[in-house]
């Protein structure tokens, strides 16, 4: 809530509703089966970073898993939740589910998605946290690189949650997934670049990495500089032996990667390119 006893607003289906009034069925396909699709987006100073980015990549899996929504007016709805809640500096949540439907699953019987705009005031980590970077552990849960939701911002997120509390349990900040090959795909709600004999690379989407949006501005960051950087199969070897490795999501933006499973990356410390780039970044925030 965060103002007094006031209760936050919330956009769902069309209209903007104080958070208890906001209900959508107990049949809905993304209640029972994790039917669904979401995005996390940050607004600065009251513009959302990327909106149309991240609206793309929801259209995208809501055609892929046949979940009947429009995005149109959805940018909207996004501006009208942080009006309504008195919010420039703030996390959005836009999610997406099937809708209500028979008990026997049939996800062609539903027609009526559900779409809910959520947004909080959002408060990025210190500098000293930066400076520090995040301690990972590599997860026991692994992610499949034929399954289609490793592609997809997918609301079914049971498989993050568990391994970032796998961390968590462990006084860790994050943790690492590996595909089913042992290869490096991303962390539970992030992207990873690695750094090794003076190259960037970071896991292909086809290793299993969700196709962040933030990865593909570091993408872009990094070769219009004339820099090349690599998506590729990346080994976690080649991580023990970075000089530098960092961790991208739309909320973080770029974390250093400091150490995992106990060992420290590179000099244990954020690395000059990772804060070169995320200065770069932060640049490009304030241009957009
Ligand atoms: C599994 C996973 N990978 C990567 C990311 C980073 O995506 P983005 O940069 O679009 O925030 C997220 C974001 O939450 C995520 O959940």
């Amino acid at each position: 809530m965060g103002r007094g006893m006031a209760s936050r607003t919330v956009w769902l289906n069309g209209r903007l509703m104080p958070e208890e009034q906001a209900k959508v069925s107990a049949l809905d396909y993304g209640c029972l089966y994790g039917y669904g699709l979401f995005e996390t987006l940050r607004a600065y100073g009251g513009r959302v970073f990327r909106l149309e980015r991240h609206l793309d990549r929801l259209a995208r899996g809501a055609a892929l898993l046949g979940i009947p929504v429009s995005i149109q007016g959805l940018d909207a709805a996004v501006a009208q939740t942080l009006r309504g809640n008195g919010l420039s500096d703030a996390r959005i949540r836009i999610s997406a589910s099937l809708g209500p439907g028979p008990t026997t699953p049939d996800p062609s019987a539903c027609r009526e998605a559900s779409v809910l705009v959520l947004a909080e005031a959002y408060a990025p980590p210190s500098e000293t946290a930066y400076q520090r970077g995040y301690h990972v552990q590599v997860s026991s849960i692994r992610r499949s690189s034929h399954s289609p939701l490793s592609r997809l911002k997918s609301a079914n997120f049971m498989e993050s949650l568990l391994a970032r509390q796998e961390a968590r349990v462990a006084g860790l900040d994050e943790s690492l997934l590996l595909n089913e090959r042992g290869l490096l795909a991303e962390a539970s709600v992030s992207n990873v670049f690695v750094l090794s004999d003076g190259r960037l690379a970071t896991p292909s989407v086809e290793s299993g990495a969700l196709p962040g949006i933030t990865r593909e501005v570091v993408l872009e960051l990094v070769r219009r500089e004339g820099a090349v950087v690599a998506e590729r199969h990346v080994q976690l070897e080649e991580l023990f032996q970075a000089t530098e490795a960092f961790l991208t999501n739309s909320l973080v933006e770029l974390m250093p990667l400091t150490e995992v499973d106990g060992r420290p990356i590179g000099l244990g410390m954020r690395g000059a390119l990772t804060q070169r780039l995320h200065a770069a970044y932060r640049k490009l925030v304030e241009a957009s």
